[in-house]
């Protein structure tokens, strides 16, 4: 959708407004050091750890993770589309949103929404009115689901036959076109549509704000497929949405934690014994868009599965993806039942009082990871426990950096006797390449903190401006991960000389390389307290640090590689006593540092 506005305006407006007045208007700050803080408006807390910075334009906060410009802010906080969110800040400034010629996209888009919730409502009237409604409301009875339940999530009841939904919305001038967008109708073969869901108990798949964006049909019966959903469309993506979401979020805004299950009855099973806090994926694994989701409506996320060997693989699964995701103040927990139980199931037999035991009885992310790895090693034995050390390294390897990661890596110096300091150098050494291994670091960042071509990204984004500072030819030939994304946002910004942080944020959202710079603006973690009283100077001066640094590391690269061929040319010979002596003259000096680090 974004694509109505075009970017050049979301660039120009993202320099014009400021993400200090945005947020203060809403939630009041206070003035700490370079950035402003206050309780974080994403969760409950009592002492603040949301900051925002006026220097990136950005917002973050260490307890719940929420995050992001100021038109993430008015989505997030004011619960606005994209879209709705831009015009809201240009008002503020006095800008008028270019409309592009409405996309027949984005008109698609509105309207499936409308399609679904008539739908639904055409579902929930036949679970009252239909010919067929006593028997489908037996079955919701026998399995236990009362009527509040049933309003709550707004189940409904497709009844037999071929065209029902087609018919009933038809009336309502909305074409077969439209409705098979919806995902509501199959085609056939040959020409024409029929019902996708027939006979069977709906349950619509609401999105944050409660607007229907898809739908899951049970049978009444041994009938196979036992679920059917709708397909992937414009508005409804398997692998991102979470069944109850939206009712959990209802019932309370101030959740700390989100219990998460496998089945729509599960979720719909705990809620009405008084466990609201549920939300069930849609008949797929775990996927990090799930995961950033639960986080951003909690700081704590509790998967629970059967105890089977499957129960376990599919949690096992779901750590391994949250695994770049564990930052600081976010808590994964697993909870097993009983073998051969699902929530559903469970509850009904026990009550409220025996899930919330067993919730007691949670195994914690670090529990549950080293348990699972230590399985069939003899911790008791040197090679057993150095075994242990082996397997755990590819897994803590993905962790951020941060207070979690170092406890994780505490723990297992408990469980492998091998010093936290020593393994941590045994695991990390030789993580990303040479240079990152031999970077001194300096005053600014922790020791162990980025990469140094990392530490360049964060400073440019601080400020925008030093870009044009780099050579890129001097840094292109150095063979290290990060230099070509290096020099693509250098010659973005070449090109968009006055593009702030956010304005950047924004054209690689969505994209890997998106996160990445995501994560490098809200990690201040990674830098000293002296981060909060830097001044442009400390900045600058940073910089050019590291970039000289850097600089330095290609020389020395090429250097290398010329003295380790086995003859040169002319040319050859005369760019190694060029580059030898730019190193001497400049560079003397910290090499024997070097030496040491
Ligand atoms: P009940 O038998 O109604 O209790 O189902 P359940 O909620 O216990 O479901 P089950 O544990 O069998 O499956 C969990 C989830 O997987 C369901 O809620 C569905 O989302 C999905 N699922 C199960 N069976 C099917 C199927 O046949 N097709 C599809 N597409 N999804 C299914
Ligand atoms: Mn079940």
């Amino acid at each position: 959708m974004a694509g109505r506005i075009p970017s050049q305006f979301i660039d120009e407006l993202l320099n014009r407004v400021d993400i200090v007045d945005v947020i203060n208007s809403r939630v009041p700050l206070r003035k700490a050091g370079r950035e402003y803080t206050a309780c974080c408006p994403f969760h409950n807390e009592k002492t603040p750890s949301f900051t925002v910075s006026p220097a990136k334009q950005f917002y973050h906060c260490f307890g719940c993770g929420a995050h992001g410009s100021a038109i993430s802010f008015l989505m997030d906080y004011e619960r606005l589309e994209f879209v709705d969110a831009v015009e809201e800040l240009a008002s503020l400034v006095g800008m008028t949103v270019p409309h592009e010629a409405a996309s027949p996209q984005h008109k698609i888009s509105r309207d499936l929404y409308d399609i679904l919730e008539l739908a639904n409502r055409f579902y929930q009237e036949q679970l009252r009115q239909h010919a067929n409604a006593a028997k489908a409301i037996g079955y919701l009875k026998q399995r236990g689901v009362s009527g509040e339940s049933a309003a709550v999530f707004a189940i409904g009841y497709a009844p037999p036959g071929w065209d029902n939904v087609l018919r009933h919305l038809a009336g309502k001038n909305i074409n077969e076109k439209q409705l098979l967008a919806a995902g509501l109708l199959i085609a056939k073969q040959g020409g024409g549509y029929y019902d996708r869901f027939r006979d069977r108990i709906i349950f619509p798949i609401r999105d944050r704000r409660g607007r229907v964006i898809g739908l899951g049909g049970r049978t009444l019966g041994d009938e196979t497929p036992k679920y059917l959903n709708s397909p992937e469309t414009e508005i409804f993506h398997k692998g991102k949405e979470l069944y109850g979401l939206y009712e959990a979020r209802k019932y309370s805004e101030n959740l700390q934690r989100m219990i998460v299950v496998e089945g729509y009855m599960d979720v719909v099973a705990l809620s009405q014994y008084g466990i609201k806090n549920v939300v069930a994926t849609l008949g797929t694994a775990t996927t990090k868009e799930h995961l950033e989701k639960l986080f951003r409506a909690v700081p704590e996320v509790v998967f629970c599965f059967d105890g089977d060997r499957a129960g376990r693989q599919a949690a096992w699964r779901a750590l391994e993806v949250s695994l770049p995701l564990m930052s600081e103040g976010r808590q994964i927990k697993f909870m097993f039942l009983p073998e051969g139980e699902d929530p559903d199931t469970f509850v009904r037999q026990g009550g409220e009082a025996v899930f919330q035991q067993q919730l007691q009885q949670t195994q914690a992310f670090s529990n549950f990871f080293y348990q699972s790895l230590s399985k069939d090693v003899e911790l008791n034995t040197i090679d057993g426990r150095s075994l242990l050390v082996e397997k755990a390294k590819p897994y803590l390897l993905k962790l951020p950096e941060g207070v979690f990661r170092h406890m994780m890596i505490s723990k297992l110096a408990e469980i492998s006797h091998v010093e936290p300091d020593k393994l941590s150098t045994l695991i990390f050494s030789d993580e990303g390449s040479k240079a990152v291994r031999q970077y001194a670091g300096s005053r600014l960042f922790k020791t162990g903190g980025p990469t140094p071509i990392r530490k360049l990204v964060q400073l440019i984004l601080e400020m925008p401006s030093l870009a044009k500072y780099i050579e890129v030819e001097a840094i292109r030939g150095l063979n290290e991960r990060g230099i070509p994304f290096l020099i693509e946002l250098i010659e973005t910004i070449r090109l968009k000389p006055h593009i702030n942080c956010p304005g950047l944020l924004e054209l690689w959202r969505g994209t890997e390389n998106g996160e990445l710079l995501t994560k490098l603006v809200k990690q201040p973690s990674t830098l000293t307290e002296l981060e909060l009283h830097l001044t442009d100077e400390d900045i600058k001066r940073e910089f050019f640090d590291t970039y000289q640094w850097l600089k330095r590391e290609s020389f020395k690269q090429r250097i290398d590689e010329l003295t380790h061929k086995a003859s040169l040319n002319v040319q050859e010979k005369q760019e190694l006593r060029e580059l030898s002596a730019l190193l001497a003259a400049n560079y003397i000096g910290d090499t024997a540092k070097e030496h040491d680090a």
